[in-house]
């Protein structure tokens, strides 16, 4: 399990997290939303090793994230699919993938899950070869969460997979997030504008404002409420 208590991140001397507490049980998904800067990468980031924690905890599984190096976090399970997808764009999809597994010394074990990911997306193993810079913007993100899933994480922090994509291939995204979700048992926090989708697939989310949580509950407890209608849904 993911446990956040009183979390605050800074930039700098500016602080962007002012005591962020959030719970994430094994195997749920769980959606943080939240308009332009509420703090979401922040969160992600400081989870990961990224960005200065000035106070309170991240845990997971009982060992305390916070004081430890990136490096050490991924070990620990928890892979970052960061905003933007962050590949290597003159590289091929093959040696981005590689990427994803550079923690790995195990042959046999490589190409197990470079198997597993390349039958999760076909088009990952068509275009093997490709350079990255000439794959559409979806068949990027399939990329991004496919390096993460080299790792093999128990848990993918997934922040906004849908920039730069039409609705309909980000439905095809959030669909196979719930694959990954069902069939790896792999424990999901994305972090997402799009509230409406988001909230059809997560089982609790929690809404961010200014770098606090100003709002948490189940995907129904949220889909009623009423601030939460009025603001986000547009009813
Ligand atoms: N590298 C940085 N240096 C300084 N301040 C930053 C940096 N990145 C983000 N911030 C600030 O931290 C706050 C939270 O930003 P963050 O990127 O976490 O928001 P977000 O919810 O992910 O927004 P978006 O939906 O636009 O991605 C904002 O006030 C932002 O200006
Ligand atoms: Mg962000």
């Amino acid at each position: 399990m993911l446990k956040i208590e009183n979390l605050h991140a800074a930039y700098g001397p500016v602080e962007a997290l002012h005591g962020i507490n959030m719970q994430v049980q094994p195997g749920s998904i769980v959606g943080v939303l939240g308009a332009n800067g509420s703090g979401k990468t922040t969160l992600f980031k400081a989870i990961a090793g990224l960005v200065r924690v000035t106070q309170g905890t991240a845990a997971f599984n009982g060992v305390m994230l916070s004081n430890q190096t990136a490096q050490s976090i991924v070990k620990q399970g928890v892979s970052l699919v960061p905003q933007g997808r962050m590949l290597f764009p003159e590289m091929t999809v093959l040696e981005n993938l590689e990427m994803g597994a550079y923690l790995l010394n195990d042959r046999t074990e490589f190409g197990k899950r470079l198997e597993a990911v390349q039958t999760m997306f076909p088009i990952l193993k068509e275009r093997a070869h490709q350079m990255v810079a000439l794959m559409s913007g979806g068949e990027q993100q399939m990329l991004a969460i496919g390096r993460a899933l080299m790792g093999q994480p128990d848990l993918i922090l997934l922040d906004e997979p849908s920039i730069g994509l039409a609705p309909k291939i980000f439905d095809q995204i959030l669909a196979t997030v719930r694959d990954i979700n069902a069939r790896r048992k792999t424990t999901i926090v994305i972090a997402e504008q799009n509230v409406r989708k988001i909230l059809k697939i997560v089982d609790h989310a929690y809404v961010l404002e200014s770098g606090k949580v100003a709002i948490s509950g189940t995907a129904q407890q949220l889909s009623g409420d009423e601030s939460i209608r009025r603001a986000y849904l547009g009813l």
